[in-house]
């Protein structure tokens, strides 16, 4: 089988290696050359991933049996309906379908048309004098998020990115002001997660929850980013997310996806919902029709050696044998390397020499993103993401000092948020669901599931495999 990736960073590079080790093909469109990814392909155009011409005429001459989208841009320029009409199946919603991720009013209105209770409050002020009104009914504290698509960094919250009503006022005023559409929400406390499961005409099937860091620096400090790394826990939940909690959050993707049906917009392709665990269980904060970037790296990493390409062509033809939704158990950290200054004035151009003999030998797997190849050992990186480091133990703690460990194989200068996957980190966030939820309570310890002893796994899934 042949399966093109659209798409050229470390996502991708994972999506990439989870295909070929079932001696599937793959083939990649993207603008950017990519050490990695592109060594694994059989053929590679650089094209820009978000003209539908260029890569479909790509796919066809590769005459491949499926497609897999890997970024947003991609979904929101119509490449996974110009693919289909070219009779190409596709992981990848439709552009009208995407606007669950491309439009944040679209996903908001969707929501409250079909009942489904899980957004905070909001509002979305068509004028300046709007604003003002929404901010006065609120009171203090919002968030305010530009309705369309900004890498993850045009959104800001009180207290975190402005201190004042007005200021917040202001930016969301400058987005009106330019002719684009703004949402106000009342700013939810709790725990993030990110929840991300195969849809496909036959159902929806949950991957691993996840939880990513956005914050640019440690201590979730500095601007909001992509993502700057992200951990999975060995049962597929996280050490303050409960399986109901769980259970409710596919729930809504669940809900979400029907909604969509009943509009009329079929889905086939990858669904992920950005959830806050509150004291009253879980929000929406977003949805993606995509692999989250790092998240998709945490699942692609953990997919059991089975047939992902057979998956992926399932999702894109619309009947996926839930025998392939196999994910080891296992727990994984995945840190980027990003240049100095990332998340506000990215300093590229810096050189890294990488062994990746010890990164493996270290029971880490080597992703690579926006960089570009030096000489030999050596990659220069861009101003965006560059190396994803993914460690995987039995304990988030010991994957996090696995990729810690790994970080000795890069040498150069680059920024990576050494407090993802802590033991401090886990019971700090642990601490906050149970402060939220029983505010009364004495603290308690650390509990086992962040601990080495293993867990007893909570999802129907295949027995641990062992590695590193
Ligand atoms: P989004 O792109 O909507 O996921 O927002 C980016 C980030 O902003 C999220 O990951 C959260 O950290 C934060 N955020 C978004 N909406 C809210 C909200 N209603 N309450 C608190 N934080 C939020
Ligand atoms: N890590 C968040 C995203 O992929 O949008």
């Amino acid at each position: 089988m042949r399966l093109l990736v659209v798409g050229g960073g470390a996502r991708e590079h994972a999506i990439g290696a989870a295909i070929v080790q079932a001696e599937a093909e793959i083939v990649v469109a993207s603008a950017n050359a990519n050490p990695g990814l592109d060594h694994l392909a059989r053929a590679t155009a650089r094209v820009d991933p978000t003209d539908p011409v260029k890569v479909t005429a790509f796919a066809r001459a590769q005459r491949v049996d499926a497609a897999v989208i890997g970024p947003e841009g991609p979904l929101a320029s119509g490449v996974a309906d110009a693919l289909r009409t070219a009779e190409i199946p596709t992981v990848g919603p439709s552009k009208d379908a995407a606007r669950i991720e491309t439009s944040k009013l679209f996903c908001r209105e969707l929501l409250q048309r079909h009942g489904i209770a899980a957004s905070p409050k909001w509002a979305a002020p068509a004028s300046v004098d709007e604003v003002d009104r929404a901010v006065a009914e609120f009171g203090a504290p919002f968030v305010v998020k530009p309705s369309g698509l900004t890498a993850g960094k045009g959104v800001w919250v009180q207290g975190s990115d402005f201190a004042e009503p007005k200021d917040g006022a202001i930016y969301a005023k400058s987005h009106l002001v330019q002719g684009g559409r703004v949402l106000l929400e009342e700013k939810l406390d709790g725990e993030e997660f990110s929840l991300m499961a195969f849809v496909t005409d036959s159902g929806l099937y949950p991957m691993p929850a996840v939880q990513d860091f956005k914050r640019a620096l440690e201590g979730n400090q500095g601007g909001n980013t992509g993502g700057m790394g992200s951990y999975s826990q060995r049962d597929h939940l996280l050490p303050f997310l409960p399986a109901a909690d769980r259970d409710r959050a596919v729930e809504i993707l669940r809900a979400i996806v029907a909604a969509m049906r009943s509009d009329g917009l079929s889905y086939r392709g990858i669904l992920y919902g950005g959830f806050m665990l509150t004291a009253g269980g879980p929000k929406l904060l977003e949805c993606n029709a995509r692999f989250g970037d790092p998240e998709g790296i945490n699942a692609c990493t953990l997919y059991e050696q089975g047939d992902f390409a057979e998956l992926l062509r399932g999702v894109a033809t619309g009947r996926v044998d839930p025998n392939l939704v196999q994910f080891r158990l296992r727990s994984t950290v995945v840190k980027y390397l990003v240049p100095p200054g990332y998340g506000d004035r990215p300093r590229a151009g810096g050189l890294l020499t990488v062994d990746p003999v010890g990164i493996t030998e270290a029971g880490v797997h080597l992703f690579y993103g926006s960089v570009e190849e030096g000489g030999p050992g050596e990659v220069r990186l861009g101003t965006s993401r560059g190396i994803a480091l993914a460690g995987e133990a039995s304990a988030i703690h010991e994957a996090g000092t696995r990729v810690e460990a790994a970080l000795r194989c890069v040498k150069g200068e680059y920024y990576v948020r050494h407090d993802i996957g802590t033991k401090e980190d886990l019971a700090r966030r642990w601490e906050h669901i149970r402060r939220l939820r029983a505010p009364n309570a004495k603290p308690s310890p650390l509990p086992l599931s962040v601990a080495p002893p293993d867990a007893p796994p909570s999802s129907a899934a295949t027995p641990d495999l062992e590695i590193g």
